[in-house]
């Protein structure tokens, strides 16, 4: 089966990134959110980020502006928005990018079930939700599969494909040639808590919080530290405020109760962070204030 159409629901930072890639590709583009008023929002992000990505091609990459412009607005023409889910019935592909809420994603599955054609493949973007447990409240847990993006997703190449335990080989196929004309590259895992990438940031980052608690070295130094040690293109903390304290404060409660392991235990700093509103980037304050986001000061934690 060719994948024409694309349904995206959710529009925020994840959903409003996955549509776009989607509609450079010349993919057909439906957008789903809850309300007029979310919707205009993702479509606003989605407008912006188009924009910028033209404005780049032509000042960097020295594009032909008429060119680019051109490329720009079919992709706005390839991307349509709606409250109605109904309106998703048609499409080959659903990937789905609402809130990590188990609940909430295995109802929106089961209305979709009921709508979609038995032929539509079935995405979850989630962290660490169970692709399994997602697809089970379905009758297609053979076409049901993880897509995981990554953050900010038309910059991040990497995208893990998960296979829930019914997975079939043949979605795994589609799904592969799916990532790649979206031109990502996909590496394949089994459906396990954290799958490969936040198995491995997730005590890293941890680890980062910890020197920070316990007084070894400053926040700038910290992230100092990784970049110029290590080549990180951002140090851990810069890396924690810009991927949101509160997500990944969420994905640790979700990876200890999986795992039960010292490693994936959020330390209290980040607890007391998430509990003071301070998330990073989008509150403005996390282990940075962003005050003027071109000179983020470090914070006083103590
Ligand atoms: N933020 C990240 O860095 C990141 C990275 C990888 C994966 N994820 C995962 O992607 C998913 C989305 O995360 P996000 O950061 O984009 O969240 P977000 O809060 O920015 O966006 C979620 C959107 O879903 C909408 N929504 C909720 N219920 C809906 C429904 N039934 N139908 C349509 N829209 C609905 C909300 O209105 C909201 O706009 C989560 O599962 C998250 O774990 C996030």
């Amino acid at each position: 089966m060719a994948i024409a159409k694309v349904g995206v629901v959710g529009c925020g930072l994840m959903g409003s990134g996955i549509a776009e890639i989607c509609a450079k590709a010349g993919l057909s583009t439906i957008v789903r959110e809850v309300s007029d008023e979310f919707l205009k929002k993702g479509q606003e992000r989605i407008n912006g980020s188009l924009a910028k990505a033209m404005k780049r091609a032509i000042e960097k990459e020295k594009k032909d502006p008429t060119m680019a412009q051109m490329e720009m607005a079919q992709s706005i023409g390839r991307l349509s928005y709606t409250t109605r889910l109904e309106d998703l019935k048609d499409c080959d592909l659903v990937v789905e990018a609402i809130i990590e809420d188990k609940g909430q994603k295995q109802d929106l599955y089961k209305q979709l079930d009921a709508l979609c054609k038995p032929s539509t493949i079935f995405c979850s973007n989630t962290s660490n939700i169970s692709i399994t447990e997602l697809g089970a409240v379905t009758r297609r847990a053979d076409k049901f599969a993880g897509l995981h993006f990554f953050n900010p997703v038309p910059v991040m190449k990497l995208v893990e494909v998960i296979k829930g335990v019914l997975t079939s080989d043949a979605t795994l196929g589609e799904l592969k040639g799916f990532s790649e004309k979206v031109g990502k590259t996909a590496i394949v895992a089994k459906d396990t808590c954290g799958f490969v990438v936040n198995v491995l940031l997730v005590p890293y980052l941890f680890d980062a919080i910890r020197l920070v608690e316990n007084g070894v070295a400053s926040i700038r130094d910290i992230d100092t530290g990784m970049k110029l040690g290590c080549g990180y293109p951002m140090g851990p903390l810069e890396l924690l405020d810009f991927v949101g304290i509160d997500t990944t404060y969420h994905i640790s409660v979700n990876m200890f109760e999986e795992f039960k392991s010292d490693r994936y235990a959020a330390p209290p700093l980040l607890k007391k962070m998430h509990l003071a509103g301070l998330h990073g980037r989008k509150t403005g304050k996390g282990f940075y204030d962003y005050t003027d986001p071109a000179n983020p000061v470090p914070m006083k934690l103590a």
